[in-house]
């Protein structure tokens, strides 16, 4: 058990590592005071252009998949059947609540991303296409995550996962639109911030 404990907090440290807080200090800027005061790849985007936004998204994805490679390998035999997914969500957890920066972090998409990679690679393809369709269609950044997160609860319901990877899709279809929840509320007020450049399909 100790050791158990030892690599999820291991998995939650490298997690709170945020790519766009960290790249941010380079820059001199905190972008949690700008766009949507999020601390992630989208508001990067929105107010520090693509190469900042790319770093922090390769940051962000690669902590994720390696905290969750990391932390499974060492995990005890008797962890096996779990230990990757409890790591993937003590990774996102970093992310969300990093100890690095406050406890303010972003919303954990492209943590997520990263650790789905090492944890439930199968599930990628189909996450990332419900992403991606939804962002075509509406030009929603965080209404597209939403929909993405809960798609996973709805594959591993489909594919009938065990008992602990359909543990973790339910945690992770919680968190995301928690995190998400401001976004959520805009998009009820009618305020949510759009990409009308990506919006290509329905127009
Ligand atoms: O998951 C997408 C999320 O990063 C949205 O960010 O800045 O639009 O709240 P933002």
């Amino acid at each position: 058990p100790v050791l158990i404990v030892a690599l999820l907090a291991f998995a939650y440290l490298l997690g709170s590592l945020s790519g766009s807080l960290l790249l941010g200090k380079l820059r001199g800027v905190d972008i949690r005071t700008q766009g949507s005061g999020n601390a992630g790849g989208t508001n990067a985007l929105r107010t520090q252009g693509w190469r900042f936004a790319l770093g922090t998204v390769l940051i962000d994805i690669g902590k994720g998949a390696l905290a969750t490679a990391l932390a499974a390998h060492w995990m005890p035999a008797s962890a096996h059947a779990w230990g990757a997914y409890a790591a993937a969500l003590a990774a996102v957890i970093g992310h969300v609540w990093p100890v690095f920066h406050g406890f303010r972090g972003g919303k954990g998409a492209a943590t997520l991303v990263g650790a789905l990679a090492v944890a439930w690679p199968g599930a990628l393809p189909v996450i990332l296409g419900v992403w991606l369709l939804c962002l075509l269609a509406t030009g929603y950044v965080g209404l597209s995550t939403v929909l993405a997160a809960v798609s996973l609860f709805v594959l591993a319901l489909l594919v009938q996962a065990d008992i602990a990877r359909l543990a973790f899709a339910l945690a992770i279809a919680a968190l995301i639109p928690w995190t998400h929840r401001s976004n959520l509320a805009r998009l009820r007020a009618g305020t949510e911030s759009r990409f009308e450049r990506v919006r290509l399909l329905g127009r």
